[in-house]
């Protein structure tokens, strides 16, 4: 029996043992995934224990995925780039080695969702510069995206990454984000404007040409008011819970030996845990 499972605190809310449970079960695998509530000050010895306890690795979320980087033993490169953890593998010497699957996970999605979307086809607006932000901006960098448009109601935050990363990457002031959807090919939000519970992301879609595609990484609810607005202008859009569903197969596949796929009996069984 393989166990897995998701480190966070809180974690009840975490879908991804619903992920890698409906995945277990359909590739008659045995195993095991469960939530593992830890506090801040019991990662360390929590990530330390997963060894002895027989976890092949587990996932990382909320608030842990930047801590994990100062206990474990192997950062992988995704990890490193992103400064964050969401999955760590057990290796088979017992030692700890974390990565990131987050831009792994938005590209795939986006490939999936616009295939004929393409990287070379004109600049990217992204709206954000926080944690997601990251593996976004690295993902669509890695890509060859020629230019990327950062704007974040912060701007300092926008330019720090920006220097992070490297690349494209021209930060532009929050203000004028509606003229700069003028000839981008893909706009991403990555903020949590039109997540439940938060006001909807405010821009108005005038300047953006109909043939972009739009991106929201905010899955819940699953259409956005940014998605809704894109599709009734004729733009292909692209919604966030496919990122989700996506960024969980490298995941499962290092634990549990399986590369598995997103089916739309994945999505709609997961999508039915987003009801409120
Ligand atoms: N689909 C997926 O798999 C996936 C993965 C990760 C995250 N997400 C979603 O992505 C969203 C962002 O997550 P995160 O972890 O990056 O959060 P975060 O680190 O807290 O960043 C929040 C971002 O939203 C911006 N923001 C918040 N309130 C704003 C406002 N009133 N006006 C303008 N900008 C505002 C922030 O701007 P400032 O920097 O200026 O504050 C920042 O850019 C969440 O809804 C999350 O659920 C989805």
């Amino acid at each position: 029996m393989i166990r897995a499972g998701v480190m966070g605190w809180p974690v009840e809310h975490s879908r991804s043992p619903a992920l890698h449970g409906f995945w277990l079960k359909h590739y008659g695998i045995a195993g095991d995934y469960v939530k593992l509530p830890v506090p801040p000050d019991g990662l360390r010895a929590a990530l330390r224990a997963l060894p002895e306890k027989g976890f092949a690795g587990c996932n990382l979320t909320l608030p842990h995925k930047e801590a994990a980087l100062a206990i474990i033993d192997h950062i992988d490169a995704s990890a490193r780039r992103i400064g964050a953890v969401n999955t760590i593998v057990v290796r088979a010497d017992q030692s700890l080695e974390g990565r990131n699957t987050d831009a792994f996970g938005f590209f795939e999605n986006l490939r999936a969702g616009a295939p004929g979307w393409r990287a070379d086809r004109g600049a990217a607006a992204v709206l954000g510069a926080g944690g997601a932000a990251r593996a976004v901006l690295a993902a669509l960098i890695d890509a060859g995206v020629p230019e990327i448009r950062l704007l974040n109601r912060h701007r300092a935050r926008a330019e720090s990454l920006a220097a992070a990363l490297g690349g494209n990457i021209r930060v532009l002031d929050w203000e004028v984000r509606e003229r700069a959807l003028a000839g981008a090919a893909l706009l991403v939000n990555t903020t949590s404007l039109g997540m439940r519970g938060a006001p909807p992301l405010d821009l108005a879609l005038d300047a953006l040409d109909p043939a972009a595609v739009v991106n929201d990484i905010v899955y819940v609810p699953l259409e956005t008011p940014l998605l809704a607005a894109a599709r009734r202008r004729g733009n292909s859009i692209v919604d966030g819970l496919g990122m989700l569903l996506h960024q969980a197969r490298p995941a499962f596949a290092a634990w549990f030996g399986a590369m598995p796929e997103v089916t739309p009996d994945l999505r709609r069984t997961i999508e039915a845990t987003l009801q409120p």
